[in-house]
C-alpha cells in the first residue's frame, strides 16, 4: 500500500493538477482533501485541456475512485458544471464521490466574499480572493452554522435551515453592506435542484478508503494552493482558509497521518503568486513579465495575472518543515530556457540581518530577499525525459534546489502535456 500526498510547496499554481494526472494513472484511489473552486488544476492528456477546479485530477484514470474529502467546500452548481464539461469530453464520472461530510458554499457565502473583499479594498486591506466564497464558507463551518453537502438530500431539514440561514445573512447584506437581499425560497429551489443531480454521488468516502487500505491499493491526496496561503502557517492574513499542508490531507481526507508513506511537494522552477501579500521575490521589471508571458502565468480560475519572481528556496523549506517532503516534483523547468542568468533566493535580510526562515508577515513585507545567480542554459528542454538529457547547466540548477531546499528533486516537468516529465527514479 502508499499513500502520496501531492501538496503545493509556493503560492498555489505550482502544477498539482498535471503531477496528479501523471501519478494517478498508477493510483487506486485520488482524494481532493480541502479547498474548494478556488482551485484551477491544468491537465492537458490525451482527452484535451482542463481547468479542474473541485474534480480530482484523478479523473482520467477510469477504474480508480476520485473522492472529495469532508475537508472540501463543495459549491455545487459549479461541481455540476464540470463534471458535464468532463462527460461532453467522454470522460466516466461513475466513480466520483462527494463525502457527506464536506460543506457546501451557498450562494449566499458567494455574495458574501464579493461584498467583504469590496469593504477591505475601500480600506485598502483586500486579500485579493478568488470570490468563490471559500472564506464565508469555511467561516460558518468553524462557526457551526454551515451546511453538510449530506444535509442538501433531506428536503424538509434543508428547508428549515435554509429560511433561518438566509435571514441570519441578509441582515448582515442589507444591514452592514447596504446590498440587495437574498430569495431564500429561491435559494432552496436552486440548491435542492443540484443536490438531485448529486444525490448518486454523494456518499461516505471512508468506506472506499478503508476498503482501499485493507486490499493494499495506492491513494493520492490531492492538495489544493499551497504552503504560503496556509491558515496557520502561511502569509496570514493573505491565506485561505484551510490546510494544504500533508497535516491538512490527513485531515480532510480522513486517513490517519502515520499512513501517508510519501509526500511531493510540488514547486516551480520560478515563483508566482495571485492575490495580496508579501511575495519577496517578485519581479515587477521586465524579467518579471518575461516569465508571466513565457510561463503563461494568468490565472487558471480567474484569469488574473499572476505575479513572478524568483525560485525562493527560504519559501519552498518552509513548506517542506511543515509537511515533511519526501521529494520534489519541479515543474516548468523549460519556461528558464531562454533566461541567460537565474536567481535563487537563499534567505532574506530582515532590517539588515540574516534570516533563513519566513517570519511574521508584517516582517516578511519589508525582508530582502539575497540571491545567488547561475547560468542559464539556453537550449530547449521540452523533449529530455532522463536527467542526462538535460543541458549540463539545466543539470546544476536542478541540483542547487536540491541542495538548498535539501529535498531531492524525483520528477521535473519540461511542458504541460503529461507525458513532458523528466523522471530520476
Ligand atoms: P495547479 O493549480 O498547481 O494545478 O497549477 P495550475 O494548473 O494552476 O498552473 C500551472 C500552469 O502551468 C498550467 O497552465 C499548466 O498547464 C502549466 N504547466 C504545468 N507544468 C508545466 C511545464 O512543465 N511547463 C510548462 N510550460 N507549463 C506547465
Ligand atoms: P490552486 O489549487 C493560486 C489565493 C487567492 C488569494 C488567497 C485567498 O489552483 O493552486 P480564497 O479564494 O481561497 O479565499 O483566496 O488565495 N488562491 C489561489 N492562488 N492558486 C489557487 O488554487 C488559489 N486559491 C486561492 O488569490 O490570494
Ligand atoms: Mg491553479
Amino acid at each position: 500500500m502508499s499513500v502520496k500526498a501531492v501538496v503545493g510547496a509556493q503560492w498555489g499554481d505550482e502544477g498539482k493538477g498535471r503531477v496528479v494526472d501523471l501519478l494517478a494513472q498508477e493510483a487506486d484511489v485520488i482524494v481532493r482533501f480541502q479547498g474548494g473552486s478556488n482551485a484551477g488544476h491544468t491537465v492537458i492528456n490525451e482527452h484535451g485541456k482542463f481547468a479542474l477546479h473541485l474534480i480530482p485530477s484523478g479523473i482520467f484514470n477510469p477504474g480508480a475512485w476520485n473522492l472529495l474529502g469532508a475537508g472540501t467546500a463543495v459549491n455545487p452548481g459549479e461541481l455540476l458544471a464540470e463534471m458535464d464539461h468532463l462527460a461532453e469530453a467522454g470522460v466516466k464520472l461513475d466513480r466520483l464521490i462527494i463525502s457527506e461530510r464536506a460543506h457546501v458554499v451557498m450562494p449566499y457565502h458567494q455574495v458574501l466574499d464579493g461584498l467583504d473583499e469590496a469593504k477591505r479594498s475601500k480600506g485598502g486591506s483586500a486579500i485579493g480572493t478568488t470570490k468563490k466564497g471559500i472564506g464565508p464558507c469555511y467561516t460558518d463551518k468553524a462557526g457551526r452554522i454551515g451546511l453538510q453537502v449530506g444535509d442538501l438530500l433531506d428536503r424538509d431539514w434543508l428547508a428549515k435551515r435554509v429560511v433561518e440561514l438566509v435571514a441570519a445573512k441578509n441582515e448582515l447584506i442589507t444591514r452592514i453592506y447596504e446590498a440587495e437581499p437574498m430569495d431564500a425560497e429561491q435559494v432552496l429551489e436552486t440548491v435542492w435542484a443540484q443536490a438531485q443531480r448529486l444525490r448518486p454521488h454523494i456518499g461516505d468516502t471512508l468506506e472506499v478508503l478503508d476498503t482501499a487500505v485493507a486490499a493494499d491499493q495506492h491513494i493520492l491526496l490531492e492538495g489544493q494552493l499551497g504552503a504560503l496561503r496556509d491558515l496557520d502557517w502561511g502569509t496570514y492574513p493573505y491565506v485561505t482558509s484551510s490546510s494544504p499542508t500533508a497535516g491538512g490531507a490527513a485531515a480532510g481526507a480522513g486517513l490517519p497521518p502515520y499512513l501517508i508513506t510519501s509526500v511531493v511537494g510540488v514547486a516551480k522552477a520560478y515563483t508566482t503568486a495571485v492575490g495580496a501579500g508579501p511575495f519577496p521575490t517578485e519581479l515587477e521589471d521586465e524579467v518579471g513579465q518575461r516569465l508571466r508571458e513565457v510561463g503563461g502565468e494568468y490565472g487558471a480560475t480567474t484569469g488574473r495575472p499572476r505575479r513572478c519572481g524568483w525560485f525562493d528556496a527560504v519559501a519552498v523549506r518552509h513548506a517542506a518543515r511543515l509537511s515533511g517532503f519526501t521529494e520534489l516534483a519541479l515543474t516548468k523547468l523549460d519556461v528558464l530556457d531562454d533566461f541567460g542568468e537565474i536567481g535563487i533566493c537563499t534567505g532574506y535580510l530582515l532590517d539588515g540581518e540574516p534570516i533563513s526562515r519566513v517570519p511574521l508577515t508584517r516582517q516578511l513585507e519589508r525582508v530582502t530577499p539575497v540571491y545567488e545567480t547561475m547560468p542559464g542554459w539556453q537550449r530547449p528542454t521540452v523533449d529530455c525525459r532522463v536527467f542526462a538529457d538535460l543541458p549540463a547547466a539545466a543539470q546544476r540548477y536542478v541540483e542547487r534546489l536540491e541542495e538548498i531546499c535539501a529535498v531531492p528533486i524525483r520528477q521535473i516537468s519540461v511542458g504541460a502535456e503529461r507525458a513532458a516529465m523528466v523522471e530520476r527514479g
